[in-house]
């Protein structure tokens, strides 16, 4: 069975399968519509969401299937201690494929560990959100023809952004991508996605401090909203929330053809009035989210008792009752998941569930 809980449990042919087939679907919905009847998607969201969550409901609609689920944990047993394994256990019995969102980094992952139907990662914490890199790789095939070979500038609140994880993981994967990454010191990139990620996969980055100076080079600039729901400390968000600002004089910068994406809500980012430039892409990038999760099902569900699409081949997990995540909101410092590691190339041991580095 195939789960979505990082964008790497999906081949890169099987991404490009998905990609086609959510185009297909672009091209010819009403082939698509009613292929999901007696199907049913539950929606797990324990955190807030609007476009993840619309877009997979809406998705699941359009191909005639029907949704149940919950957008607020507090109304379900999770509310008396009900664990995320138990109830994928439960729900799995009520639904063919489980979209779930978490606060809690991981908790996909230990899911899905149990789960007898296919679990998809809407978004772990500032961790992962692979069904927004789908969206993302649709939008930039469809407003720039290819991913290869092109220039992407990251911009904002690369820390906790973990749409930007997510897409730079897949990133690795396409020919002569470059990389450069625009935030203030406090929401710098990860390290283990500039070492574990760009550095051992070869996909050249740079940093820089102004959006000036590379607005020239860019073909997608792919603004964030600054996390503040993920900072520890308010003034250390006062500091940075508006550090980086899309207007129409930067716009003017750019190249006649570069694409503006965001994975939306925008708080202050993007200033309205570059809505009507033509490389604003972020709206019909909502769209796209759609179409493309239509195809993540369909996949999904055509590869769940197929044996040639299985999870990726996972490293050794190296497991050590001693060590701790120090991570707070990783599903093992909130349910007893196991002290479950993965060792780098480098040597360094990281949390099997959210990639913080534990020695
Ligand atoms: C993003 C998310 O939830 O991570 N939104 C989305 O899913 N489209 C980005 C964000 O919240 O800033």
């Amino acid at each position: 069975m195939k789960h979505l809980i990082d964008p790497m449990d999906l081949t890169k042919q099987e991404t490009d399968e998905i990609i086609s087939l959510a185009q297909d679907i672009i091209a010819h919905r009403e082939r698509y519509q009613g292929s999901m009847s007696h199907h049913k998607l539950a929606t797990l969201f324990y955190e807030p969401s609007t476009r993840t969550r619309l877009s997979f409901t809406s998705a699941m609609m359009e191909l005639g299937g029907n949704v149940l689920g919950f957008s607020d944990a507090r109304n379900t047993s999770v509310s008396k201690g009900e664990t995320v394994q138990d109830t994928v256990r439960v729900v799995g019995c009520f639904s063919d494929i489980i979209a779930m969102r978490h606060y809690i980094e991981g908790a996909q992952l230990y899911a899905s560990e149990v789960s007898r139907v296919p679990i998809i990662n809407a978004g772990d914490g500032s961790h992962s959100h692979p069904t927004q890199t789908l969206t993302d790789l649709l939008t930039i095939t469809r407003e720039l023809g290819k991913v290869d070979g092109i220039t992407i500038g990251f911009c904002g609140d690369l820390r906790f952004g973990r749409t930007v994880h997510s897409l730079i993981k897949a990133l690795t994967r396409y020919k002569d991508v470059k990389i450069v990454l625009i935030a203030p010191e406090e929401l710098k990139l990860p390290d283990y996605i500039k070492h574990d990620v760009c550095d051992k996969c070869g996909l050249p980055y740079r940093e820089v401090s102004t959006m000036e100076e590379v607005m020239p080079e860019l073909d997608i600039l792919y603004m964030t909203r600054v996390q503040k729901e993920r900072f520890l400390d308010e003034d250390e968000f006062d500091r940075v929330k508006d550090c980086f600002v899309l207007d129409s004089a930067k716009m003017a910068l750019a190249k006649k053809k570069m694409a503006v994406l965001h994975p939306l809500p925008r708080v202050n980012e993007i200033l309205t009035e570059v809505d009507d430039d033509p490389r604003a892409a972020y709206f019909r990038q909502v769209e796209n989210g759609k179409f493309v999760r239509e195809a993540l099902i369909v996949k999904l569900l055509e590869w769940k008792d197929d044996p040639a699409h299985q999870m990726p081949q996972q490293d050794a997990a190296v497991y050590d009752e001693t060590l701790h995540c120090n991570n707070p909101k990783c599903i093992c410092n909130n349910e007893h998941a196991p002290h479950k590691f993965r060792l780098a190339d480098n040597g360094t041991l990281r949390c099997w569930y959210c990639d913080h580095k534990v020695k």
